[in-house]
């Protein structure tokens, strides 16, 4: 496995690529969990060796992060994530490691608008252009036949797939199913910032996502009667939001008529969490 740090040499090697040869890029900011690699595993899937190249980049995007939030706590193990990435067969580990390599200056950024406004977009200003801004240099620099992000974060791959049409870049953006934890935890990196008392407060966004559910398996629509008792349900986690929209253009619906998204964020002890289900009429 090739691991380069300066962008400039991901260029070069992109342009040195033979044209017939594929590329499925997966974009992190590292500290690899099974989420991940099941978005690895599949990218190899579709790229098999020998028809072209799997390339996982780790960036710890700063601009992605507010100015209270937890940049300097998000957890980072590069040693760790390489090891895993070689197992799942990446050709390719792009890890800068000077954030001014990819942000020679901040004046040029990528914003979607409408999709961006609510859930997380409103409680992380700015959030989504950050992650606008990285996944666009990164898709310039890669030039990828796919590229592959976790539905876990539903909203930004809504976005990522409407600036990608958008902006009119080559390749295909691919969504992968969550991955959890055998008790129904949603995979993240934060789940490390977790100790064993929050580990276990934490499980309430993946049973209060089932109680919805089920709800709205015995066919209530309503989005009050839904998300009924929720602050109750999730204390002594701290809602950022729980919102039920619609599952494509992502504004608050009253009723459910046609899909729809239930999303959550939840601070527990510090640790902010999403965690989401679509429900389909
Ligand atoms: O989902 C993430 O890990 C990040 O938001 C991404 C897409 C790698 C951009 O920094």
């Amino acid at each position: 496995m090739k691991i380069l740090r300066d962008p400039a040499e991901v260029r070069a090697w992109r342009r040195a690529l033979p044209p017939e040869r594929r590329v499925a890029m997966v974009p992190t900011m590292g500290f690899l969990h099974e989420g991940h690699l099941s978005l690895l595993r599949e990218a190899r899937r579709r790229v098999p060796v020998g028809e072209g190249e799997v390339v996982l980049t780790i960036f710890v995007n700063p601009t992605q992060f507010g100015p209270s939030e937890d940049l300097d706590r998000y957890p980072r193990d590069e040693e760790g994530d390489l090891a895993k990435a070689r197992e799942c067969g990446v050709d390719l580990a792009f890890c800068p490691l000077d954030p001014h390599a990819m942000y020679p200056s901040r004046s040029t950024w990528v914003d979607v608008e409408g999709l961006s406004a609510g859930l997380c977009g409103s409680s992380r200003p700015g959030h989504f252009r950050g992650v606008c801004t990285i996944v666009s240099k990164l898709w310039n620099l890669v030039r990828p036949d796919l590229a592959l992000f976790g539905e876990k974060d539903y909203q930004q791959l809504a976005i990522i797939r409407r600036m990608h049409a958008d902006l009119m870049l080559d390749g295909q953006v691919v969504g992968m199913p969550i991955v959890r934890e055998p008790d129904g935890l949603a995979m993240s990196s934060r789940n490390a910032n977790l100790d064993a008392d929050a580990r276990r407060d934490a499980l309430a966004l993946s049973r209060w996502l089932h109680t919805v559910r089920a709800r709205f398996e015995t066919g209530e629509r309503r989005v009050d009667a839904l998300l009924a008792g929720a602050s109750e349900a999730l204390a002594p986690g701290r809602p950022d939001y729980m919102e039920i929209v619609d599952a494509e253009d992502l504004r608050p619906i009253e009723v459910i008529e046609r899909p729809a998204l239930c999303a959550l964020a939840v601070f527990v002890s510090g640790v902010r969490l999403i965690d989401n289900a679509v429900l389909r009429p």
